[in-house]
């Protein structure tokens, strides 16, 4: 679909007549995704949805945190055998048991990951870890080279990065990238930080750690402020190569960043970003709908790109538009997610234009007279439903073509 708005070159980061940059889609729905309460998931289901993440083109699957619990670790070892053509990646502390389980565990794929984390934070040092600064960078150092031994593949995570101070921040960074890993990843643990402190911080990284083009940096925003998607989207203006992101943006409290709006982002606005993924996009509604079967979290109506609302139209003004051309309401196709067609949605604001085109799909060509009675008789109903059924729209028309 053509698009008659563009950008201009003032509010473009868009870097002129380059290339787009492929960003490398991380998938967390098998292991933060799968820390929302109530969204465990057993073997099969997990194996389900790790092929269909695999399908649809995501580089990197993280498929647990095997120290968690033997189920994990199984989960995790399973998924490794199962999958060939995407990373298959696990999770662990900077521990040695973390990390030596997190290998068998991934060992078996083709591309395997070992993602190692410790927080940097001065809430995390002072409260949780209750460890100084030189032994956070101690400790993540000893993490990356023990995971290096064993994978050349190793991203690290400074959690709470985004509350980390600078200065702090870059000597982590740069000693993990030391220490041999490949993907610096700059997690917004709490969901806390804005579009803008993001770009500054992702920008600040680049400008700062000397060795920063050594590895690939990451984002991973969490849904605390309902910005998880926005960050995300900052940190790949600001130079991010790696999103971490969920189906239907399942995680932990609010969630984590979803991986069909960042997907669509990037594609729908290519213009801006410059920025293109792996991912089949006709993917996204199945593997939200199969992320909702086998979680129970169901997707709400108005949820962008896959939610039932995201396609459909009730108001006459947008209907009459859409069936003149569907670039006037719809910025993105509905086949290009997933979705079968536009949903004209008939309802108390619809209007003449969409009620004709429902009744001459239903087959009934009516003139104008018998439109104009069936359309006062169908606002009356429409009043007083939420929504019109197609059984509705025939009953009124053969009412009328009977009667007349
Ligand atoms: O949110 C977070 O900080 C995490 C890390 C383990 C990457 O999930
Ligand atoms: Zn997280």
């Amino acid at each position: 679909m053509s698009q008659t708005t563009t950008t201009t070159e003032s509010d473009a980061p868009a870097s002129g007549n380059q290339e787009p940059r492929m960003i490398r889609i991380f998938d967390t729905t098998l292991r933060d995704g799968e820390q929302s309460p109530g969204a465990s998931m057993n073997l099969a289901e997990k194996l389900e949805v790790a092929q269909l993440l695999e399908s649809m083109g995501v580089d990197i699957i993280e498929a647990g945190f095997p120290i968690a619990s033997p189920g994990d670790f199984e989960a995790v070892k399973a998924i490794a055998s199962t999958i060939h053509q995407s990373t298959v990646c696990g999770l662990a502390r900077c521990s040695d048991k973390d990390i030596d389980a997190a290998w068998e565990a991934v060992k078996g794929a083709r591309n395997s990951r070992i993602h190692v984390f410790l927080a940097t934070s001065a809430i995390h040092r002072e409260f949780k870890l209750r460890m100084s600064t030189d032994e956070i960078v101690e400790r993540a150092v000893a993490g990356v080279k023990r995971a290096k031994a064993y994978c050349d593949d190793v991203e690290f995570s400074p959690e709470d990065a985004c509350r980390t101070e600078h200065d702090f921040l870059c000597r982590v960074v740069e000693a993990a990238i030391d220490a041999g890993a490949t993907t610096i990843n700059v997690p917004d643990t709490v969901g806390y930080a804005t579009p803008s402190e993001i770009f500054d911080r992702f920008t600040m990284l680049r400008n700062r750690v000397p060795n920063m083009d050594k590895a690939v940096l990451s984002t991973h925003c969490h849904d605390d402020l309902g910005m998880a998607v926005a960050n995300s989207m900052a940190a790949v203006a600001a130079g991010a190569g790696q999103i971490e992101c969920t189906i239907n943006g399942i995680g932990e409290r609010a969630g984590n960043a979803a991986l069909e709006e960042v997907v669509m982002a990037m594609k729908t606005r290519k213009d801006f970003f410059n920025c293109t993924t792996r991912i089949d996009s006709t993917r996204l509604v199945p593997a939200s709908r199969l992320v909702s079967k086998t979680t129970g979290i169901q997707v709400q109506r108005n949820k962008a790109i896959v939610g039932r609302n995201a396609f459909a139209h009730e108001s006459g003004i947008h209907q009459d538009g859409m069936l003149k051309e569907r670039s006037t309401y719809e910025i993105m196709s509905p086949e290009e997610v997933g979705f079968s067609k536009t949903d004209l949605v008939l309802g108390k604001h619809s209007g003449r234009a969409a009620l004709a085109d429902r009744a001459k799909t239903l087959g009934y060509t009516l003139t104008a007279e018998q439109l104009n009675i069936v359309f006062e008789q169908f606002k009356v109903l429409a009043d007083k439903k939420k929504e019109m059924y197609d059984g509705d729209i025939v009953a009124l028309v053969q009412q009328q073509i009977s009667g007349s």
